[in-house]
């Protein structure tokens, strides 16, 4: 894999939004490996142990830049600077629960964050390809058993799902009225694209309220692993996945801009559908420490949607793209992340992984 994108990304300017959180980070040390000129765009990280501090990441890109996406015009000074030619938006506020206290700030940065983004682009000509991040909870959620597909409609109960319905919204419109495929080459050279992946896992998430996080932190402390929704069950993917669906997505953006505009799922198979319980019982047994207490019916209740499948038929038939690990080698991943980081050099722990999944 890593050898397969290697002359796509070389030497092109690349710039990501949310680079100093998880799946930013992450994408930043691809990206970087693959011997792109990666510019990167975010808020401070939250925490000493992320991924973006530990591996060093910042240290290593073209431009590691602070800055909110909620000012239009500073970012549009900043498209005109660095004139990227790719872009991964994934600077958001992720947290469902955290929307619920921040609904009007989850807006803001999902929503308007968003569009300020696609007006940059639009305020340069150097664009040519543009990835926006959202996720599979921006379709309404009928809790139906077959997977979503990209043409479902969007909702989304809870401020953070829907304001990334809102986004694929807005996405769309800005795709039909400034990038419309049918007029490339003669109004724009841009190709604009949506990824909707579901819940991540991987190396250096310190997230408030996602499962994995939860179970180190508690680990880590030496207290029991509580779980709210133990039979919840949930798509899981290894954060490299997603990103492995990204990136190629924008490769075939770029190489075929009329054929990819539009919204891509990157989700997992039935096979890596489990129940919050399964994947915390193999992360203990990988982890070799750890014990797990049912809190089901304790605390505070938000609505949470009880299951999410997406329908992966199109990333599969148009882009080739199919999800590499089992489950088991999804929480090994990310188990060896947690053992490893204290001692060893982080940056090289990922490119490992990275190595790693690019021979699967
Ligand atoms: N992690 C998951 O399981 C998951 C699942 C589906 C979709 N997503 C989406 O993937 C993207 C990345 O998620 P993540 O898990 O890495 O989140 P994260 O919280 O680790 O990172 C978010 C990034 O956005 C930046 N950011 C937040 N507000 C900003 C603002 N106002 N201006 C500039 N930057 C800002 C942060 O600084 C950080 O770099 C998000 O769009 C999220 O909705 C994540």
């Amino acid at each position: 894999m890593l050898s397969h994108f290697n002359e796509f990304y070389r030497g092109k300017t690349v710039l990501v939004t949310g680079h100093t959180g998880f799946k930013g980070s992450w994408l930043c040390i691809w990206l970087k490996e693959l011997g792109a000129r990666v510019i990167g765009i975010g808020l401070e990280p939250l925490t000493e142990r992320d991924n973006f501090i530990l591996s060093g990441i910042g240290g290593k890109i073209d431009a590691d830049i602070r800055a909110d996406i909620r000012d239009a015009e500073k970012l549009k000074e900043l498209f005109r600077l660095y004139r990227p030619e790719i872009v991964f938006h994934l600077a958001a506020q992720p947290l469902v629960r955290l929307s619920y206290e921040i609904p009007v700030q989850t807006y803001e940065v999902n929503v308007m964050g968003t569009i300020h983004v696609m007006e940059a682009i639009r305020s340069v000509d150097s664009v040519r390809a543009a990835l926006m991040i959202t996720t599979d909870k921006c379709y309404e959620n009928k809790e139906q058993l077959t997977g979503y597909k990209e043409n479902d409609p969007m909702g989304g109960y809870d401020p953070y799902s829907s304001s990334k319905g809102s986004c694929e919204i807005a996405i769309q419109s800005w795709r039909r009225s400034f990038f419309n495929p049918g007029e490339y080459g003669v109004r724009h050279h841009m190709c604009l694209a949506s990824a909707r992946a579901g819940n991540v896992v991987g190396g250096g998430d310190w997230a408030k309220d996602r499962i994995i996080p939860d179970c180190i932190r508690s680990v880590e402390a030496g207290r029991p692993i509580e779980l709210r929704s133990p039979q919840a069950i949930r798509p899981w993917q290894h954060v490299l996945e997603a990103l492995s669906g990204y990136l190629l997505l924008v490769k075939k953006m770029w190489e075929s801009p009329r054929e990819y505009s539009g919204g891509w799922n990157f989700g997992p198979t039935t096979a890596t559908v489990a129940t919050v319980l399964d994947i915390t019982s193999k992360l203990v047994s990988e982890l070799g420490t750890g014990t797990i207490t049912d809190v089901s019916g304790a605390g505070e209740v938000f609505h949470e949607a009880r299951l999410l499948q997406l329908d992966i038929t199109k990333a599969r038939t148009e882009l080739g793209w199919s999800p590499r690990l089992t489950l088991d080698e999804t929480i090994s991943l990310v188990a060896d992340w947690y053992k490893r980081y204290k001692e060893e050099d982080v940056y090289r722990i990922c490119v490992e992984q990275i190595t790693c999944f690019g021979r699967l």
